[in-house]
C-alpha cells in the first residue's frame, strides 16, 4: 500500500436530491485519475467505505454518497468542521486516451462522472435514475441527457456510441457490456481494505477472478 491516509476536515455536506455531496479539504491527497477511489472512515464504524471522487475543485475532494446503510448515513451526517480519515487514491481508474467519449451513469453510479467529464474537457453523457427526486443529481453534470425509470440509459444509446465509459448498477453495466464491446466499466464490490489484502472484493469477470480494488474498479470489457 502506497497511498497516503490523512485526516481531512469537512467543508460542507450538501443535499443533492436523496444523495449528499460530502466536500472535504484536500490536504496533501492527490485527486488521482477519475474512477479511482478513496477509503472514507465513517465515525463510529469499523470498516471504511470506498468512494470514487465526484468533484475536485481546487483544495477540495467531493464525494457523492447515497445514505443506504449505517456507514454511508454516518458520512452524510457529518457537519462543517468535523474531520475523517481518508486513504487514497486507490485502484485503477478510467483510461482517458479516448477519442469520442460518451459517459453513462446510473443512480449513485454517476458519482465519478463529473470529475471524469472535467478531466476529458467536457463530453456527452447519459444519466439514468429511478425517480425525479434522484434525477436532481443530474445538476452535477450540466448538459447530460437524463432518463427516469422505466426508461433505461441503454434505450437511448446511439447506434454508434463511440468510446463508452460507464458506472452504475450491475444490471446496467451488463446491458452496456452486451451492447458496446470494449466499453470501460466501473464495477462496485464490498471492500474492507482497498489495497489487495483482504480478498473481500473478488468477483469473476470473463472466467477469471479479479480483486476489484487493485485490478479495477474500472475494467475494460473485452472487445
Ligand atoms: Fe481488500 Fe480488495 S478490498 S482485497
Amino acid at each position: 500500500m502506497t497511498a497516503p491516509r490523512e485526516l481531512l476536515r469537512v467543508v460542507a455536506a450538501e443535499p443533492v436530491g436523496p444523495y449528499t455531496l460530502l466536500r472535504l479539504e484536500r490536504g496533501v491527497l492527490d485527486p488521482g485519475i477519475p474512477g479511482q477511489f478513496f477509503m472514507l472512515e465513517a465515525p463510529g464504524r469499523v470498516l471504511p467505505r470506498p468512494m470514487s471522487l465526484c468533484t475536485a475543485p481546487p483544495g477540495e475532494l467531493g464525494f457523492l454518497i447515497d445514505p443506504i446503510g449505517p456507514g454511508t448515513r454516518a458520512l452524510c451526517a457529518l457537519k462543517l468542521g468535523d474531520a475523517i480519515h481518508v486513504l487514497g487514491p486507490l485502484g485503477i481508474g478510467f483510461d482517458l486516451s479516448v477519442e469520442r467519449p460518451l459517459l453513462l451513469g446510473g443512480g449513485i453510479g454517476i458519482g465519478p462522472l463529473p470529475y471524469l467529464s472535467e478531466a476529458l474537457g467536457g463530453t456527452r453523457a447519459i444519466l439514468g435514475f429511478r425517480s425525479d427526486h434522484h434525477a436532481e443529481a443530474a445538476r452535477l453534470l450540466p448538459g447530460a441527457e437524463v432518463v427516469v425509470e422505466p426508461r433505461l440509459v441503454t434505450e437511448i444509446l446511439p447506434d454508434d456510441p463511440g468510446d463508452v465509459l460507464a458506472c452504475g448498477p450491475e444490471p446496467m453495466l451488463e446491458a452496456v457490456r452486451a451492447r458496446v464491446p470494449g466499453a470501460q466499466l466501473a464495477w462496485e464490490a464490498p471492500m474492507a481494505c482497498g489495497y489487495g489484502a483482504c480478498y473481500g472484493c473478488v468477483v469473476e469477470r470473463e472466467g477469471r477472478y479479479v480483486r476489484l480494488c487493485i485490478d479495477g474498479p474500472v475494467l475494460r470489457d473485452a472487445a
